[in-house]
């Protein structure tokens, strides 16, 4: 899921182990690496963390090599279906991030050819297509442009090896690959973060593109040919700053950041007037995200129809089908994406686009390929958000999103300065959050519920205990547990309201009361102490729209204390990756 390229003067074995390091938040379940030295190339690759690669690389020169951490789709998590995959003549070794979708007729057509396959990755056939081409042509952009034509899918993939020299193959389509330039290096990655302590001058490569890439410089060109002009951008120095220095973990550090965060999303700019100018005459407004970005599309739809009467429709990015009948010119699309790179919301935005939509990203990671395929984009300035459950980028969301309903009624925004000391305040309750994450360690199921704008809020607190603690929890709205869920309530089991004093609090609590009739063990999230909260998190007194922002605070704060009581790996849950870049 993480790929990392390297040809310079340097010990590529070292740059390519930090650019790795740089990349595991993304996610992944293995990693290696081929190093390129003189004619000869060493490979090596383990089902596991980088750290199980870093000894094997000890000692191994050579200054153009390529690494990846891998995030499997085809192929168990195991040594050999690890990347690099090389060819035959082990002359030339690729990574490969996405999915060919026509791997087992092009591996039937490479085998009948004497091709001998050491993965039962879909990958490895790009390593025997190229080296097949890399004969039959002198230039090696040719020969990508030559495979490039024969896969079906998404990829991203890099090609080094002594067929190549010094130079880097690398090609990109639906699935992200970014290259960094510095005096005399060339650099290749997933995402900035994966160079840009070294090189701050980008170049995002075009979709459906391939390039050459040597300490001296590129050659690119467009799937049909067509050479491109390579014309690198700054990347922002902020995006160098994703050290967790005092914080045990980058989801901590990440979740007390959000007083900053949401002030700094919150702040005025001129995308958002323009995107509010968009929604006030649009037909149909839609909000297209997976995940927690959905989360906050849900959210979204509450404020949007509370503060401007607009009818917002949350739309689950891999379910966006069902609505595409009712997209048109008129259309709307808020696209909510933290990565920008997410496949699914690639994909919905695409289609909506087809149907004449207008797209309005709001994105996380400047220069994504969302932000570069949106009609217009907003970013939600949260900085690099490290730790793979999002947190901050959602508040960060939430933020950008109410600013933009509440420009579009006319209204004056929410006070930034307010809401920097309501998060704060919300963060202090840490201590109560700990001590019901402590109590919820060994539980196998939390319920987590709110009605009205709070129920989203709940989905997204049921989100993250899943993700980080890996216990099941269920966000459910607070009227819905007596259709059902109420059956699942016996002695001790863990209940969380989430239950501000708004118009929601009196019959929010009668749910509650509902639970613990059957023994449920109650935390309250809430300004107001109650009898029923046998565990009481308090928040400060919000209102409005603030709510949202300030209650998912203790929620966070609750799934990383049941993460790190239970000693679950927090920053990079199992089986889950940051930006998920295949359907
Ligand atoms: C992945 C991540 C989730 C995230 C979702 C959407 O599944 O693990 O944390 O919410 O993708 O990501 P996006 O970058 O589009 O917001």
């Amino acid at each position: 899921c993480g790929i990392i390229g390297y040809t310079g003067s340097g010990e590529a074995a070292e740059v390519l182990l930090r650019g790795l390091r740089r990349l595991e938040y993304r996610g992944y379940d293995s990693a290696g690496a081929a190093i390129v030295n003189d004619g000869a190339m060493k490979v090596v690759k383990r089902a596991g963390r980088v750290d199980s690669i870093a000894p094997l690389l000890d000692g191994v020169e050579g200054s153009t090599g390529i690494a990846h951490t891998r995030w499997a789709t085809h192929g168990k998590v195991t040594d050999g279906n690890a990347h690099p995959h090389t060819s035959c003549g082990n002359d030339l070794a690729i990574v490969h991030n996405g999915i060919v979708e026509n791997h087992a007729e092009l591996r039937a057509e490479l085998e009948a050819r004497g091709h001998v396959f050491r993965s039962e990755t879909d990958s490895e056939v790009i390593a025997h297509l190229l080296e097949e081409a890399l004969r039959g042509s002198k230039d090696p952009l040719r020969a990508a442009l030559e495979v490039c034509g024969r896969l079906r899918g998404s990829y991203a993939f890099l090609a080094a090896g002594p067929a190549l020299g010094k130079a880097i193959l690398a090609a990109r389509k639906d699935s992200p690959l970014v290259l960094g330039f510095a005096d005399g290096a060339a650099y290749a990655a997933s995402d900035v973060y994966g160079f840009v302590e070294w090189a701050d001058d980008a170049y995002f490569m075009e979709n459906g593109s391939v390039a050459l890439i040597t300490p001296e410089g590129v050659r690119a060109a467009l799937l049909d040919g067509t050479p491109l002009e390579v014309r690198p951008v700054k990347v922002a120095f902020e995006m160098a700053t994703s050290d967790a220095s005092v914080y045990a973990h980058h989801t901590l550090r990440e979740i007390m950041e959000q007083p900053e965060v949401v002030a700094r999303a919150l702040a005025p700019r001129p995308e958002i007037e323009l995107a509010a100018g968009a929604l006030r005459t649009a037909g149909r407004v839609f909000a297209v995200g997976a995940g927690t970005s959905y989360h906050a599309a849900m959210v979204a739809r509450y404020a949007f129809a509370e503060v401007a009467g607009v009818d917002l429709q949350p739309v689950l990015a891999s379910e966006h089908d069902l609505f595409l009948r009712w997209m048109d010119a008129g259309s709307v699309v808020l696209a909510i994406s933290q990565s920008g790179e997410t496949a699914d919301v690639l994909e919905a935005v695409r289609a909506a686009r087809a149907k004449g939509a207008r797209i309005v990203s709001i994105v996380n990671v400047p220069h994504s390929t969302l932000e570069r395929e949106s009609d217009l984009s907003v970013n939600v300035r949260a900085g690099p958000e490290v730790g793979v459950a999002a947190t901050k980028s959602f508040t960060a969301q939430l933020s950008t999103l109410f600013s933009m309903a509440l420009e579009a009624a006319g209204r004056p925004p929410l006070d930034a300065e307010r809401l920097r000391q309501l998060v704060t305040s919300a963060l202090s309750s840490e201590g109560s959050a700990r001590a019901a994450g402590e109590r919820l360690r060994d539980a196998t199921d939390v319920y987590i519920v709110g009605r009205g704008v709070h129920y989203p809020v709940a989905l997204e607190g049921a989100l993250k205990v899943k993700e980080l603690a890996y216990v099941h929890a269920e966000g459910l709205a607070a009227g819905e547990l007596k259709h059902g869920t109420l059956a699942m309530v016996e002695e001790g089991t863990p209940v969380v309201l989430v239950n501000p004093g708004d118009g929601t609090y009196v019959d929010t609590i009668s749910n509650g009361e509902e639970m613990k009739a059957r023994g449920a063990f109650v935390i309250g999230i809430s300004e107001r102490p109650n009898d029923l909260y046998d565990l009481h998190i308090p928040i400060p007194e919000a209102r409005g729209l603030e709510l949202p922002i300030v209650e998912v605070v203790p929620l966070q704060l609750l799934a990383y204390y049941v993460a790190l009581a239970r000693g679950a790996e927090i920053d990079r849950p199992r089986n889950l990756a940051k930006s998920v870049t295949v359907k």
